[in-house]
């Protein structure tokens, strides 16, 4: 048996005796072993997308390879058996969030997309001129342009819940944006570029309190730790198949079934349809009238893989071994001469972004990738923020499941030589 499945043998939830070893979950990732410039990988871009294990990889090939049709639509054999691994799919991902049903969760081709469907359709349903959607400075582009589309369609209006300068979400100065027009509260879960942790719970508690439904963005927070939807009581959470070590070209937009059923459908065409004639077309309910045409079929049982690879080593054990990391790099790039981290928010997870006297960010990155590191620099998708900071960019670390201290120290090492070029 390879390293590889041993990894995954480790029981859900089994953290009596935090048998989180990094080294057996490295081996599962064969890109880890790669060298770039003649040094080992270090991969601190999970952020932007995560690297994929042995078990997804294979479980993607072995569909291809073995049990591959198109889904719903035949009743051969090989058309049952894809569908049942995509249903199958469907229901790992309710339980990952623990939705009361799988029929709440619907597919997309990302989270982009799952935004864009919530704010074509939310808004065809339910706003109008004047009404209001919040959404905080901190958002990804994601959930801002798809409501600015709406906004020239519909006269909406967008406000904009503030934080303080460390990146801490104000929650009393949230609430006071709360108003009789407002219609959707749609936030992130986890900054993408500073790493803050929102106090969602509260967030939804206040929102509720008026009636007022709220959207999360989870795509950050998914890959860290466990989600509960129910317990948080959201009304509609995306997430990203790439960030969660599943693969591309699948994003989740999880809904509560009463609010997706009460939804116009987004795309029209197969799949979607109880009954078609040129006079009236009828829909499905959730999730089928959300998935018009062909769904991502094999990226779903990636994506069942992936969540049975996480459900494998423990949501709980990812999370410590995540934040022990954050923690130590936020104190070892804090020696680094020069370097002002930018996110200092009480409740953060995995993310370190910096600035450095003198050097551009992307200075930073083209001198830390020729020791072997690669990390993110730019806006990350997220120029209101930057304009909130008064920067143009960070250079961005972001811990995955398979970092380790020693890479951390590899990056304050390179760091230290980009301190010493630019003085
Ligand atoms: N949203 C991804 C990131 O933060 C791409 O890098």
């Amino acid at each position: 048996m390879s390293k590889a499945s041993s990894a995954a043998k480790i029981a859900p939830g089994d953290n009596s005796t935090l048998a989180f070893d990094v080294e057996r979950v490295r081996a599962d990732f064969p890109i880890l072993g790669q060298e770039i410039y003649g040094r080992p990988l270090v991969y601190l871009d999970s952020a932007a997308s995560a690297q994929k294990p042995r078990q997804v990889i294979d479980a993607m090939s072995q569909a291809y390879e073995t049990s591959y049709a198109n889904v719903h639509r035949g009743v051969h054999r090989m058309s049952q058996l894809t569908t049942d691994a995509f249903e199958n799919g469907r229901e790992k991902v309710a339980k990952f969030l623990n939705a009361e049903s799988s029929d709440e969760i619907i597919f997309t081709s990302n989270a982009t997309a799952a935004f864009n469907l919530v704010a074509s359709c939310f808004g065809r349903a339910h706003l109008g001129a004047g009404d209001e959607v919040i959404v905080s400075v901190m958002e990804h582009h994601a959930n801002i342009v798809p409501w600015q589309l709406i906004r020239e369609q519909l006269g909406i209006v967008l406000r904009v819940a503030p934080i303080d300068d460390d990146g801490n979400f104000l929650l009393d100065e949230f609430e006071a944006l709360l108003g009789p027009r407002t219609k959707l509260v749609a936030l992130t879960h986890i900054s993408n570029a500073l790493g803050t942790i929102v106090p969602v719970k509260q967030v939804i508690d206040l929102a509720h309190g008026r009636n007022i439904p709220v959207l999360l963005d989870g795509c950050q927070a998914a890959p860290h730790f466990a989600v509960d939807v129910r317990a948080l009581d959201v009304d509609f959470y995306v997430f990203t198949g790439h960030k969660v070590y599943g693969p591309t070209g699948i994003g989740v937009l999880y809904g509560k079934r009463d609010l997706l059923n009460a939804l116009p459908p987004y795309m029209g065409g197969g799949d979607m349809i109880a009954s078609v004639s040129f006079e009236k077309t009828t829909f499905k309910d959730a999730p089928h009238r959300f998935e018009a045409g062909t769904p991502p079929i094999v990226e779903v049982i990636g994506l069942g893989a992936a969540i049975d690879y996480l459900a494998a080593l423990g949501a709980e054990n990812i999370a410590a071994h995540e934040n022990g990391l954050r923690t130590y790099a936020e104190k070892r790039l804090g020696q680094v001469p020069g370097v002002r981290l930018i996110g200092t928010a009480r409740e953060k997870a995995s993310i370190v972004s910096f600035v450095m006297d003198n050097a551009h960010p992307h200075d930073i990155g083209t001198i830390v990738d020729r020791a072997g590191v690669a990390l993110r620099t730019g806006h990350h998708c997220a120029q209101p923020l930057m304009q909130r900071l008064d920067l143009a960019s960070t250079a961005r670390a972001s811990f995955g499941l398979y970092n380790t201290r020693g890479e951390v120290d590899i990056l304050a090492e390179a760091l230290e030589s980009v301190s010493e070029i630019f003085g």
